[in-house]
């Protein structure tokens, strides 16, 4: 009997262990490179319930998300002829916008845009405990950011934060070695009295 209770204790620890050391925040790598396998649909959603939970003031809520379907994404792979045959690899596009209230580069403004950033990092992170992989895209597009906000018919008024490619990464997540950071912690860390 304590044998068995000592066995599922050892069994739960090596759990929460593992649990630890696969932490999504840090198996979350930008990937360029995807397979065609289909990324399961409630992985998607529950990427998307978590962009959510993502910390906004006064719930603004000041995200939206659009998931081109073929034919848009035809339309966002054609934007810029010179890279349609990059794009056309990508397996999944999901485009993230701004909808704030509040006036541009104000301070409200501002916390709208943290609140947006920290939901495309909730939905990469939850992909990434999936084994998914991911790659907010900005500048590389090549295209300006109206034209890929009218490719989704976004909103009036609404801005683009992301566009992020997902899919099941040629490479796993697990093992993949991060870009290094040149400040690292110890560059960027202040501890105070
Ligand atoms: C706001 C934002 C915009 C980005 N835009 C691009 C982009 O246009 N092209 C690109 O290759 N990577 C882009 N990235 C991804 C970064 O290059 C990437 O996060 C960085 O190289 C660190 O690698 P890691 O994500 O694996 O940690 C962007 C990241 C952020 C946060």
């Amino acid at each position: 009997m304590i044998r068995s209770l000592l066995f599922i204790s050892a069994l739960i620890a090596s759990s929460v262990n593992s649990l630890a050391f696969t932490n999504p925040a840090t198996l979350r790598r930008s990937v360029a490179r995807f397979t065609d396998a289909p990324v399961d649909s409630t992985v998607v959603d529950a990427a998307l319930e978590a962009a959510i939970l993502a910390p906004n003031h006064f719930m603004s809520e000041p995200w939206r998300f659009y998931i081109p379907g073929p034919q848009t994404t035809a339309s966002l792979c054609n934007l810029n002829p010179e890279k349609t045959k990059m794009f056309e690899k990508v397996p999944n596009w999901l485009v993230v916008t701004m909808k704030s209230e509040n006036e541009k580069h104000s301070k409200l403004w501002l916390e709208d845009l943290s609140a947006v950033s920290c939901a495309v990092q909730n939905f990469m992170t939850s992909l990434a405990g999936e084994g998914v992989g991911s790659k907010w895209m900005t500048g590389a597009l090549g295209s300006p950011p109206e034209a890929i906000l009218g490719t989704v018919k976004a909103g009036e008024g609404e801005e683009l934060v992301a566009a992020v490619w997902f899919g099941i990464p040629e490479k796993e997540l697990e093992g993949a070695k991060a870009p290094p950071r040149k400040l690292g912690v110890a560059g960027t860390l202040t501890k105070l009295d």
